[in-house]
């Protein structure tokens, strides 16, 4: 049966766009939602655009209560009953709540060769270290945050005179590569891991 994915996003949207792109033809899966967190991310007109529904839950109002702002999110996802969620840019850590309601069905997508650099400003951290090589990780949520099983990465080279500007645009090339090679094997039920 067809998989339906809901997208949650916070900005620009572009990992959401080629998601959803790659949803046509013989692909397990379509796009169902794409949510965002905040009202003013790009992605919203670009998901609308390509027919697709889309929602807001605004975080702020809900101050530091994240269960509550989740349990809002919750609500926003099951009314189009997902069977996959793709985080793509969703800039908002998650409790251990809304993690194991959906653990085993969601996926997201991290600018760093995973166990290195969880968290912020991955390519900064990647030039600083020296590193010679860089990219970009698909993974499982899980409750450790940027820790669950890995399905993809994608490497690029680090280049004399790269900034975190160039460097995060050659991941980000790699990143629309990978994402949708990684969900359609996942909506397969394929769980072995991608390198690009
Ligand atoms: C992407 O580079 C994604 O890997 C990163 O945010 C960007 C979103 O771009 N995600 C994280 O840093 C998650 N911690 P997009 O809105 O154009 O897809």
């Amino acid at each position: 049966m067809t998989k339906r994915v809901a997208i949650l996003i916070s900005g620009g949207g572009s990992n959401m766009v080629r998601l959803a792109e790659s949803m046509t033809g013989d692909h397990p899966a379509r796009p169902c939602l794409v949510v965002s967190n905040d009202a003013g991310a790009g992605g919203l007109a670009r998901a609308a655009a390509m027919g697709i529904a889309t929602a807001v839950v605004d975080h702020r109002p809900f101050g530091k209560d994240r269960a509550a702002f989740e349990a809002a999110l919750t609500d926003a996802l099951e009314a189009q009953a997902p069977d996959i969620l793709c985080l793509a840019g969703f800039m908002r850590v998650l409790t251990d709540g809304f993690v194991t309601r959906w653990q085993g069905r969601m996926l997201n997508i991290h600018p760093s060769l995973l166990p290195k650099y969880r968290g912020l400003h991955t390519h900064t951290r990647a030039l600083e270290a020296g590193d010679a090589e860089a990219g970009c990780t698909v993974h499982e949520v899980t409750a450790e945050l940027d820790g669950g099983p890995i399905l993809g990465q994608a490497r690029v080279p680090v280049l004399s005179g790269d900034t975190p500007e160039t460097l995060a645009a050659r991941v980000l090339e790699q990143e629309h590569r990978l994402y949708p090679m990684v969900l359609r094997r996942f909506a397969a039920g394929e769980r072995g891991r991608v390198d690009l």
